[in-house]
């Protein structure tokens, strides 16, 4: 085993997925799992239903607690803060509440009310998500004493993705009114993205100054744009953020659901990550978005539902096309479901990790 211990006499080892994620040759893929902390595990239930979803991200002791869960169960790469990608809305006076998915009390439903729009108060309201990734990068580095550094995973909702939850009422499938908006009264949209991108972009720096080793930015929703809407409300906001972030040497990763029709405007998104969903094969991202972006994904989260041996197949196919390995971070295409046994997705990880032994 290649352990921390064994590296004592020279510099300690970067974090696999940081070395991955900047083009550096590894070992094996870094895997981690997006969504890896939540409700398919019995430990994140017994604690929501104590404090409630707000209260977790609110108490960073508990907030790392709930990001450390998977990271001993599954023995990821990664940490991913918990928090979600509305916490800081509440910063534009937009109140928030899950059950469990966002509902939001008063969304914005005219022109008048995004004209009106303002930042109510400063991000040291949600001070609790710096202060949790502060500690959970102490509480990672002491848990990864003895063994392979892991890296500390920050996050934010891209402004296109935001201002679809603020400004629909839910409920949040087709993003209807944000859609129409778009289209009707271009100037207004534009304005709300340059408000939540300026807040975005001082949220997602302060996470860097927290600790954060890694961003990765959630445009959910933006593979409901066509090219030419997703390169007028989405990949301009997405290119600021990453200057802002790459500015600080901080990788980031974008993430769109739906992203086939827009992997050319995404290789313009200054992106070092682009993660992948289950829908197209990782061989076309990568002849589409060049050997400079690595990709990270993308198996199907519904493998996660069947057999050990299939999900081992499964694993084993998407490995076997993202060859060589370098430039790429194993993960699912999507956020992991509810209801996915835990030993499933324990295999899909250690599928990862045996096939980088059994083929290097
Ligand atoms: O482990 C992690 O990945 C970190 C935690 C995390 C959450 N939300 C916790 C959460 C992250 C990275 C997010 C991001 C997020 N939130 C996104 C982008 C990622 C994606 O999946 O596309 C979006 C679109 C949201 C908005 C949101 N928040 C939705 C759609 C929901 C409902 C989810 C569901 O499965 O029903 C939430 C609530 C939420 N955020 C939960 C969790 C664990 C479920 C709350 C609960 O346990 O009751």
């Amino acid at each position: 085993m290649s352990s921390a211990k064994t590296l004592s006499n020279s510099l300690p080892a970067d974090p696999l997925m940081l070395r991955a994620i900047r083009n550096e040759s590894v070992e094996r893929p870094p895997v981690w799992i997006m969504r890896q902390a939540g409700r398919y595990l019995s430990e994140y239930r017994e604690l929501k239903e104590k404090h409630g979803f707000l209260g977790l991200c609110s108490s960073p002791e508990l907030a790392v607690e709930v990001s450390m869960q998977p990271v001993r169960y599954l023995d990821v790469d990664a940490a991913i803060i918990f928090s979600d990608i509305l916490i800081p809305m509440s910063c534009l006076g937009i109140e928030v509440a899950f059950d469990p998915g966002p509902k939001i009390a008063n969304p914005l439903r005219s022109t008048a009310d995004i004209n009106q729009l303002r930042q109510t108060a400063p991000l040291s309201r949600v001070s609790y998500v710096f202060d949790a990734i502060k500690l959970l990068k102490t509480e990672l580095d002491r848990y990864c004493e003895e063994r392979e550094p892991k890296a500390v995973i920050g996050f934010a909702g891209a402004p296109w993705t935001l201002a679809c939850y603020i400004l629909d009422q839910g409920p949040y499938k087709h993003f209807q009114y944000t859609q129409v908006l778009a289209q009707e009264s271009r100037a207004a949209v534009l304005r709300l993205l340059d408000t939540i991108s300026e807040i975005i972009a001082e949220y997602v720096l302060l996470q860097v100054q927290s600790g954060a080793q890694i961003i990765q930015l959630f445009d959910t929703w933006a593979g409901n744009l066509n090219r030419e809407d997703f390169e007028i409300f989405a990949l301009p906001y997405l290119q600021k953020l990453t200057r802002v972030i790459q500015d600080t040497h901080t990788p980031c990763i974008i993430y769109l659901n739906s992203s086939h029709h827009l992997l050319e405007s995404l290789r313009q998104s200054g992106a070092n990550c682009i993660s992948i969903d289950w829908k197209t094969p990782l061989s076309e991202a990568r002849a589409r978005l060049g050997d400079n972006i690595v990709l990270q994904g993308n198996l199907d989260p519904t493998h996660l539902f069947r057999e050990k041996h299939l999900i081992e197949e499964e694993t084993s196919r998407m490995l076997g096309s993202t060859t060589p390995f370098q430039s790429y971070i194993a993960n699912l295409g999507h956020g992991i479901l509810v209801n996915t046994p835990r030993e499933n997705a324990l295999a899909f990880v250690n599928s990862v990790k045996s096939f980088g032994n059994s083929k290097i």
